[in-house]
């Protein structure tokens, strides 16, 4: 079992997918179960923290020790995220966030026409991006899915979003499944942990965590 490595400590979590409204019955969404999302929580509450999930519409319980905020759109995730993340020492990104959403959102169920219906999109915020960058930031961790060039797309995440941890896993390796296999990169390099189901991984991703944290001196 996970020691007590995270005691006193505040975790801020999102997982799941965000789902941007068309109208009152339609939207656009990610594909994603939130598995991971909800192993890690647990796995941070295990580890003794206190801990927020802010998660988009999945189908699983709330974690032991968990506080769940639930939210639709990626708005609404970015302000339940900073509603939730003042004396937080660590953000965990797991949410597979829609990097856009409807321009307009139709008061009424549209209407069945003839011919092309034309969706206008507007981009959506990084809520990773946003935390990491605020001036009294909390240790920022991101979740980089992919289908191929892992090393490259993850590592380039975690320079880009300037995150010191980042957890990289191939779609055809976690999505939706009770396993996984990731490999996590921070500043000393790249660290692949083992195949195993998502709550072992989420134990080894804490590790990782914590051990940075102390480094850190966080
Ligand atoms: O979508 P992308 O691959 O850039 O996601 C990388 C990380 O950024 C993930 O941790 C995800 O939860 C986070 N993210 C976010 N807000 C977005 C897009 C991604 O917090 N709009």
């Amino acid at each position: 079992f996970v020691a007590k490595r995270l005691a006193g400590r505040k975790v801020v979590l999102t997982a799941g997918p965000t789902f941007e409204a068309i109208d009152p019955v339609r939207g656009i969404t990610n594909i994603s179960s939130g598995k991971m999302g909800y192993a890690l929580a647990r796995a941070c509450a295990q580890a003794g923290a206190e801990v927020v999930l802010v998660s988009g519409q999945v189908a699983l319980p709330v974690p032991a020790g968990v506080r769940r905020v639930s939210v639709a759109g990626a708005r609404d995730m970015r302000d339940e995220v900073l509603a939730a993340l003042p004396g937080a020492d660590v953000f965990i990104g797991v949410a597979a966030v829609a990097d856009y959403r409807p321009l307009d959102v139709a008061e009424h169920k549209m209407k069945k026409k003839d011919g092309i219906l034309t969706l206008s999109l507007t981009e959506n915020p990084d809520i990773l991006a946003e935390v990491a960058a605020l001036p009294d930031a909390p240790f920022c961790v991101g979740f980089a899915a992919e289908s191929r060039d892992l090393d490259a797309y993850a590592e380039g995440k975690r320079q880009k979003k300037r995150l010191p941890m980042l957890v990289g896993n191939l779609v055809q390796d976690g999505m939706g499944a009770d396993d996984n296999v990731v490999v996590l990169y921070d500043d000393a390099g790249r660290h692949p942990l083992p195949r195993a189901p998502k709550a072992v991984v989420a134990r080894g991703i804490v590790e990782h965590l914590a051990g940075l944290l102390a480094v850190a001196g966080r």
